[in-house]
């Protein structure tokens, strides 16, 4: 994780460096795919965004019902993978989620804007959706049913941990001959072996 740390810092300064060029597209160093697997094995993939790191792991935020969720309420295996193409750097992390606990969400979902908070009541991510009107008119039947009072946390949406087994740093190099260090979780802490790129 402090390795992660140290990286991602660069990574988010590269992205700033950029953003003072007018034409550049805009980074996200926080842009994630998140890979899941239903019982089965499929695999499926969608960018999240990571909105936590602590010493155990990755945090990010969804809707517990969506696809993922349910993939993840299945199999808990799950993988992160971040691509940082201004520092030429990527980063694999393979675990078992678990979701956070019910404060840190809440603490969490409180920091959002009002209409990402509307949003994610009138969302039921993954489900099938007529048109776009009916999303609207779900939108502002929950801005009328919390008129003037705080949006609670919807249960379905919070948090997930990926406390990682395996964590994966790929670094550019000329001629392809890329740089791969692998940590692995051990009985006493991480294993490293530098792999062929
Ligand atoms: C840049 C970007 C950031 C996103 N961030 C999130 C996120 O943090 N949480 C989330 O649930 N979906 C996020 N999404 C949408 C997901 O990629 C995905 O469409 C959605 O979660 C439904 O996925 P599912 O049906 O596999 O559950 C993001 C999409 C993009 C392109």
């Amino acid at each position: 994780m402090d390795e992660f740390r140290r990286v991602f810092a660069e990574a988010e300064a590269a992205a700033g460096k950029a953003a003072e060029t007018p034409d550049a597209p805009p980074e996200d160093p926080t842009a994630c795919f998140l890979s899941t697997a239903d019982a089965q094995g499929r695999p499926s993939a969608r960018v999240v965004l990571l909105k936590g790191l602590d010493g155990d792991g990755f945090v990010f935020y969804t809707n517990y019902e969506s696809r993922k969720g349910r993939q993840l309420a299945e199999n808990r295996w799950a993988a992160l993978t971040f691509y940082w193409p201004r520092i030429g750097w990527q980063v694999r992390a393979e675990g078992k989620v678990e979701k956070v606990s019910a404060e840190e969400s809440d603490a969490y979902f409180a920091s959002r804007p009002r209409g990402s908070r509307i949003g994610a009541w009138a969302s039921l991510q993954s489900q099938p959706l007529d048109s776009r009107e009916q999303l609207l008119e779900r939108v502002a039947e929950v801005e009328e049913r919390f008129a003037g009072q705080p949006v609670p946390r919807p249960e379905r949406w919070g948090g997930y941990l990926l406390v990682p087994e395996r964590v994966e740093h790929w670094r550019d190099r000329p001629y392809r001959l890329h740089d791969r260090w692998v940590y692995t979780r051990a009985a006493d802490g991480w294993e490293i072996e530098r792999q062929y790129p």
